[in-house]
Order: structure tokens, then sequence, then C-alpha cells
């Protein structure tokens, strides 16, 4: 007997809305309009070894890196929804240097800023790879929005979230209410609850490095690695170590079966001091996430990543984020004096 099938994110969404009488469901317009978008890119996704949309697309982004054919894809997917959905203002992407405006005419209370395609390195192998939201409301008066809308810091977020493009498509979002996780059944294009009230467990079983960069870590990173090498997990055994390149699929598998995901400040790239991630797509909104779920995500000075005040769109972060637990040793590690 197949299992029936639950409650669907438009329903969970409406829920979640009734819960605040001033909702006037604007967000849950943006939501769903994301969700729309996230359901196309799946579909290219999965078929993207039949479609010619692997490889590179020939373009540079403003990251100085090779735009993958389904970079782009999901870029202008999400955009041309976004622009005339009539619940934002303005728009930020990783693969867009500057504001993107929305049509005239179609401005709303919200903005977004998105990781199109996370993991981009992993697309042409079949590794999972996901897209990155982050929601606030605007700031400024008047019809089309400013650069200021976005830069806010991840505290003031009305709502955050990822889909992950893995072994089925999942969508991960909070509102500030707990996480929730919706699987996508594509027979029926519908996102059903597969994952209600997630919480990240308090203990890690899984750390996330890229050790190949382990000649660069600062020495408060190496020790840390070295300490969380030494510990036995519950007596049983010492952590795994689990990198997959992709930060939405590293930070999911995380989020649900507890693990601490770091890419901090290393001496690899003069002209990336702060790590590779980027704040108000990538770090920003996962902390959000994590945070509702129960754990916790800071820089490798200790700051918690929600506090931090963006001054650029596309501006880097040391990002240690996961299992409270790992997290909060982390801080101690990093609060340490660097010699
Ligand atoms: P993006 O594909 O959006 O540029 O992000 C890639 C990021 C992140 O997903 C992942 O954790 C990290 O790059 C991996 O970086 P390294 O290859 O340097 O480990
Ligand atoms: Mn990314
Ligand atoms: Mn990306």
């Amino acid at each position: 007997m197949a299992k029936r099938k639950g409650i669907t994110v438009s329903r969970q969404l409406m829920d979640s809305q009734m819960l605040h009488p001033e909702a006037t469901g604007e967000l849950t317009g943006l939501l769903n309009e994301l969700i729309v978008a996230g359901k196309i890119i799946s579909a290219e996704v999965n078929m993207a070894g039949l479609a010619d949309i692997l490889g590179q697309s020939g373009k540079t982004n403003i990251q100085g890196e090779e735009v993958q054919k389904l970079d782009e894809f999901a870029n202008q997917t999400i955009k041309r929804r976004m622009e005339q959905c009539g619940y934002i203002c303005v728009m930020g992407s990783e693969e867009d240097e500057g504001i993107i405006p929305v049509l005239d005419g179609y401005e709303g209370k919200y903005t977004v800023a998105f990781d199109p395609l996370d993991g981009s390195s992993n697309i042409d192998v079949n590794v999972s790879i996901g897209t990155i939201f982050a929601i606030h409301k605007r700031k400024s008066k008047g019809k089309q929005g400013v650069r200021d809308d976005l830069l806010q810091k991840g505290r003031d977020l009305v709502a955050a979230g990822y889909i992950i493009y893995g072994s089925s498509t999942m969508l991960v979002y909070t509102t500030g209410d707990g996480v929730h996780g919706f699987t996508l059944d594509p027979s029926v294009g519908e996102f059903f609850l597969s994952h209600p009230e997630i919480r990240i467990p308090e203990r890690s079983q899984y750390y996330s490095v890229n050790e190949a960069y382990a000649k660069y870590w600062h020495r408060n990173t190496r020790d840390y690695i070295d300490h969380l090498k030494d510990l036995d997990y519950r007596g049983e055994r010492s952590y795994s170590l689990r990198y997959i390149g992709s930060l939405v699929a590293d930070f999911h598998r995380n989020l649900i079966k507890g693990g601490v995901f770091l890419y901090a400040r290393d001496n690899k790239c003069t002209d990336k001091p702060e790590g590779k991630l980027r704040l108000l797509y990538e770090a920003a909104p996962l902390a959000m996430v994590v945070e509702q779920a129960g754990g916790m995500a800071v820089t490798d000075d200790g700051r918690n990543i929600l506090d931090i005040e963006p001054t650029d769109l596309h501006q880097r972060v040391p990002l240690i984020i996961g299992s409270k637990e790992e997290v909060a040793m982390a801080k101690e590690y990093f609060g340490r004096s660097s010699t």
C-alpha cells in the first residue's frame, strides 16, 4: 500500500500564514514562486545528461569562476520568475555583479538573495547540488529596491532555505517557526511534507572540511580539526569525514544526521582571505535554518553569522556551521589568540 500522500508545501505555507493574522499572503506567494522555479530547475538537473545543458557556458561570473550551463539556466529561471512575481522590489544573485531590478509596476515588499546553483563543480558528475535563498523585508520606500535593501543582516531574515537536487529533490525552509522538509514527488509535481520540525542533533557524527587545504589553515583551525580527530564519538569511534564539495549537500547531511561544516580562513588564496563562501546567499540563510533547527553558525573568530552587518553583495565570510556542541567547541578554539 503506497504511503498516503501527506501535507503539500502549499498547505503548510497557508497553515503558517494563518498563525499570523497580520499576514497578507505575499510571503506565501513569494515562496510559492521560488518553489515553481525549483521544480523547473529540478526537471532540468534530472535531465542534464540528456539535454545539451552540461558543461561550461563559456562565461565567467563576478566571482571570476567558470559559469556552468546549469548555473546560467538556474539563474535565468529564478530571475525571470522573480522579476514579475510582484512580491519583491530587488534581488541579488551569486551570478550577477550588481543588484537585479524587477519589472516596473511589479515591485513588492520583500527582497531575495540567492545562489541559483550551489556546488557547480559537481554538476557534471551527478553529485547533489542545490539552490539557496534568503528573504528580507525591504527597508527603502519608493518603487524599485536599492542595494541597502539586500545588505541586511541574517538576524533580520524573514525566511530562508534551500532546494537540494539529490537522490530526491527536497525543499528545506524556515519562516522563523522551525524548519520543515518537503520531498518532491515528480509524478505529481508536488512537494510533500517528509521531515516536519527538523532538529539538528546536538552532537555531530561528521565533520566536513576540505582537508587538502590543511597546510594553508591558520593554527586554530588545525588544532580544532586535530582535536575532533582525537575525540571519540560517544566512546565508540571518532568522527567520520564527509565532504561533498556542495555546501547545500554537506549542510543537509549534517542537519539530518548531526555534523559540523567548516570553510575557514586560509592562506591558500590571497584574493579570498575570508575563505570562499559568501555571506548573503550562502552563510546567512543556512545560519537561519541551522539556528531554527537548534544548531549554530559562527565565523572563525567566534562571531555569530546572523549578526554580521553586510557591506557588499558578494562579501565572503569564514563559516563554521552545524551541531551546537561542535560549533561551540570551535568557538572556543578559534577564540584563542592565533599563534
Ligand atoms: P558555488 O558552486 O555556488 O560556487 O559554491 C561552491 C562552494 C560550496 O558549495 C562548497 O562547499 C565549496 O564551494 C567547495 O569549495 P572547495 O572546492 O574549495 O572545497
Ligand atoms: Mn554556492
Ligand atoms: Mn553557485
